[in-house]
């Protein structure tokens, strides 16, 4: 029935006032690096050419009962001889930017020493075919493929492997800043160190009481600082130095000022033995009185090194870390997600788009940052090929889209977010999860090692496009 003519203008002043404005896309400041990442051993295959030495992760992936299926990263993606193949998939896409990395023992196969006059062939012809290809690159120097022979000499354990990556990190900078203008020292210290060195997941599959370990990651640290160093003595001016570090995400359970505050305190305290000591070039109170007897031998020189001024940040962002605040001098708990938390395929990555907002946040704030990345961000997926062809990843693309929300929000607060680079390229190895656990946003046929964009890469190609969402 028509609605009596009385009620009509009241109502239609209602549904006026209600009517939503209409959300106004989602677009990201002009000149936003839209890019992917892909790191030496989970792509290139290709390990015994042009005289490359062992890494750590070739002796573990080999050892039996390491990694899943026992995957070894001998071929991967076969990228040393299909880069131009997989250059070409970058542009098809849009992309503005890559981030690479190069392997230690192509360029040092024992670590130090004379370096393989081969050694930088391959990034040479790689970087060459990017640059036609109009893709600016970014390269990581260490992500993870440790030459065996330092490892045999102790590896991460002795000081003198922050030394020899100083030694190769300016060494690549050296040969390679002429086309580079951004290298980042090291990849997610603390995952090769805690997975590394404390649970023995990664290679090398140590398992180091606390004192060593704390060690450990000392030296991860100084290996940075030092780098940093190197790379400013010996590459060309204007190159920009910064490192990718999985920082803990720290995320307020509730967006409200006790929560927030005590989850600015706990950014700065989970991350103690890591980012917050390569930000401030000390390791906190809290940190030192936590470790006790068990705290890191250090000089003060290290820590000068440690806090070398970075041009940039890079921030590899997955999951949350949940923070409530909280009576103690602490002021802060940590809240672990419950078990009906959801996550992709890999159980760790639950899905907490806010992560990717209170990060880049946080650690602006907390160390006046004025250039970050997002150096990784993505999603594995039980990924099924149709028999036409095609990839329809709808929750990897729910995922971009859900953390790609939030990016814009930190960006469109004034976050100074310059560019974001999605995990991964293509599917690659996974390290001890080996090649069941897809993160790549093209699908990769591990036998014939053909590359088929999912419905994920077409979804980053609109994103791309629109230089934004919706
Ligand atoms: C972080 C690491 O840097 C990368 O190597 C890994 O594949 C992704 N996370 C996914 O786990």
């Amino acid at each position: 029935a028509a609605l009596a003519p009385t009620v009509l203008p009241a109502l239609s002043a209602l549904s006026a006032e209600a009517q939503p404005t209409a959300p106004a896309a989602r677009r990201f400041p002009q000149g936003f690096l839209w890019g992917s990442a892909t790191a030496s051993y989970q792509v290139e295959g290709a390990v015994n050419e042009d005289g490359r030495g062992p890494s750590i992760w070739d002796t573990f992936s080999h050892t039996p009962g390491k990694i899943k299926n026992n995957d070894t990263g001998d071929v991967a993606d076969d990228h040393f001889h299909r880069y131009k193949e997989d250059i070409a998939l970058m542009k098809d896409l849009g992309l503005k930017t890559y981030r690479f990395s190069v392997a230690w023992p192509r360029v040092f196969p024992q670590g130090t020493g004379t370096p393989n006059p081969k050694g930088l062939d391959f990034y040479n012809r790689m970087l060459d075919t990017l640059l036609a290809a109009g893709i600016q690159p970014y390269c990581t120097l260490f992500h993870w493929d440790l030459p065996q022979t330092l490892e045999d000499k102790g590896g991460w354990q002795s000081r003198d492997t922050s030394e020899a990556f100083a030694n190769y990190a300016g060494y690549v900078a050296e040969h390679l800043s002429d086309r580079v203008k951004h290298f980042m020292t090291l990849n997610e210290m603390s995952s090769f160190v805690d997975l590394g060195y404390g649970n023995g997941v990664h290679a090398p599959g140590l398992k180091l009481p606390p004192a060593k370990l704390n060690q450990v990651r000392h030296h991860a640290v100084l290996a940075h600082g030092l780098g940093v160093q190197a790379i400013r003595a010996h590459a060309k001016p204007g190159t920009k130095v910064g490192l990718a570090e999985n920082a803990t995400a720290t995320v307020p359970v509730l967006e409200t000022p006790e929560h927030i505050a005590a989850t600015a305190k706990a950014y700065r305290e989970v991350n103690a033995g890591y980012l917050t000591a390569v930000m401030e070039g000390r390791y906190t109170d809290a940190y030192l009185h936590r470790a006790g007897a068990d705290a890191p031998k250090f000089t003060d020189a290290d820590m000068k090194a440690i806090g070398s001024p970075v041009d940039f940040v890079g921030l590899n962002v997955y999951n949350p870390a949940y923070v409530r605040a909280a009576e103690g001098p602490a002021g802060f708990a940590m809240v672990r997600p419950p078990s009906s938390f959801p996550h992709m395929m890999s159980p760790w990555l639950h899905v907490g788009p806010e992560a990717i907002y209170w990060s880049p946040k946080l650690a602006a704030q907390l160390w006046n940052i004025k250039e970050i990345y997002i150096t990784e961000n993505g999603a594995s997926s039980t990924d099924v090929l149709t028999p036409e062809g095609q990839v329809f990843d709808t929750d990897r693309v729910m995922f971009f889209r859900n953390y790609l929300t939030q990016l814009h929000r930190a960006v469109s607060e004034g976050v100074p977010v310059r560019g974001y680079f999605c995990w991964s390229l293509m599917d690659n190895y996974e390290w001890a999860d080996g090649y069941q656990y897809r993160f790549g946003i093209h699908y990769v046929d591990f036998t014939t090692q053909k590359r088929t964009p999912k419905l994920s890469a077409h979804f980053y190609k609109e994103v791309i496009a629109r230089n934004g969402l919706a």
